[in-house]
């Protein structure tokens, strides 16, 4: 297939192209520096510069690379595009993203109908962001926590519209947990090393993980099954941050994290960080096996930290 992935170069991005290509299709990704055109290219990618947040741009890149699907991975979490991450003011420096997720996704879609694209796979989230009700882990069928309310609703809305049109088109939204491997846990390893990346309360909220190379393989899954619909693709094993912050602090070589009472917390990173890791809800991954075939090959996070930080 002729796959075209817009966000080429990110986390997720620089494990999925070789991945693609080493599958036999033939792939285009983007990266708005042309700097990064180079290893792109290394990947074995035909490499391009797109802005997404331009019509224009995203319109003539996507017609050029006549491709069968399009893959959504544009975000904006890094330095370069959104500063130093800021989770008390989650919603500043969720705005690149935020923004990829509304004006990106809707430029691409329209790219896709103009130049007859028939497939999009486009990434969601699968975190800590389950319904705060009933259990604490969550299925396709239970909704997404918009946080109404809070710092964190502009990007729990920003989610839901990627979700709403992408599904609407025909498409597939993976809604990836938090992750782990090469590159994606570096700014949280540097706070584990220093202590500074707490237990807050009892550490009783849930989050789902799960590594890069899995969910580049639920990816290509997605993208040759031609899926549709909303998939969570996260690891076996959904765990309180009182479990996994603990053990990856020891895989790190890190002394154990401090403990931080909620109030505290609150007023030194703000009530989004208290609510995710007291009140946070994981995710189960049994569609996607069923449906797409996917195997994680790191089922539990345990396992993928343990390996990667050794
Ligand atoms: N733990 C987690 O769940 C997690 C997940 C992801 C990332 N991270 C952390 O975040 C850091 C940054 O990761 P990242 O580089 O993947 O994230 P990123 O900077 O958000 O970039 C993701 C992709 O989106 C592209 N992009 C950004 N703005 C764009 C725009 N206006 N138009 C088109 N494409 C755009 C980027 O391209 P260019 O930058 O090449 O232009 C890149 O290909 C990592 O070092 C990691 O520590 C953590």
């Amino acid at each position: 297939m002729r796959v075209f992935v817009a966000g080429g170069s990110g986390v997720l991005g620089r494990r999925l192209v070789p991945l693609l290509v080493a599958r036999g299709h033939q792939v285009t990704a983007t990266t708005t520096s042309a700097d990064k055109l180079g290893a792109l290219e290394a990947l074995g990618a035909r490499a391009v510069v797109m802005d997404g947040l331009d019509a224009l741009s995203v319109g003539e890149a996507v017609a050029a690379a006549e491709p069968n699907v399009i893959v959504h991975q544009m975000t904006g979490i890094s330095l370069a595009h959104a500063g130093k991450p800021d989770l008390k003011h989650f919603d500043r420096w969720s705005v690149p993203t935020i923004r990829l997720r509304t004006e990106g996704t809707d430029h691409l879609l329209a790219a896709a109908e103009a130049s007859g694209v028939p497939h999009v796979v486009a990434q969601g989230y699968a975190n800590w962001n389950g319904i705060r009700e009933g259990g604490w882990v969550k299925t396709e069928d239970d909704p997404l926590d918009l946080h109404e309310g809070t710092a964190a609703y502009p990007a729990m809305a920003a989610l839901r519209h990627v979700e709403d049109t992408v599904v609407k088109a025909g498409g597939a939204v993976l809604r990836y947990g938090g992750f782990y491997g090469p590159g994606a846990t570096d700014d949280q390893l540097v706070l584990v090393r220093k202590r500074q990346f707490p237990l807050v309360g009892d550490g009783t909220g849930y989050a789902s993980w799960i590594h890069l190379d899995d969910a580049a393989t639920a990816t290509a899954l997605a993208v040759e099954q031609k899926a549709k619909g909303v998939f969570n693709i996260v690891d076996d094993e959904p765990a309180p941050e009182s479990e996994w912050l603990p053990y990856l602090a020891r895989c790190a070589g890190a002394k154990k994290p401090m403990r931080l009472p909620k109030w505290l917390a609150r007023l030194l990173a703000g009530e989004v960080v208290v609510t995710m890791m007291t009140e946070g809800r994981g995710f189960s991954n049994a569609k996607a096996k069923r449906e797409l075939g996917w195997e994680p090959r790191y089922p539990s996070w345990r396992q993928g930290f343990k390996e990667g930080l050794a």
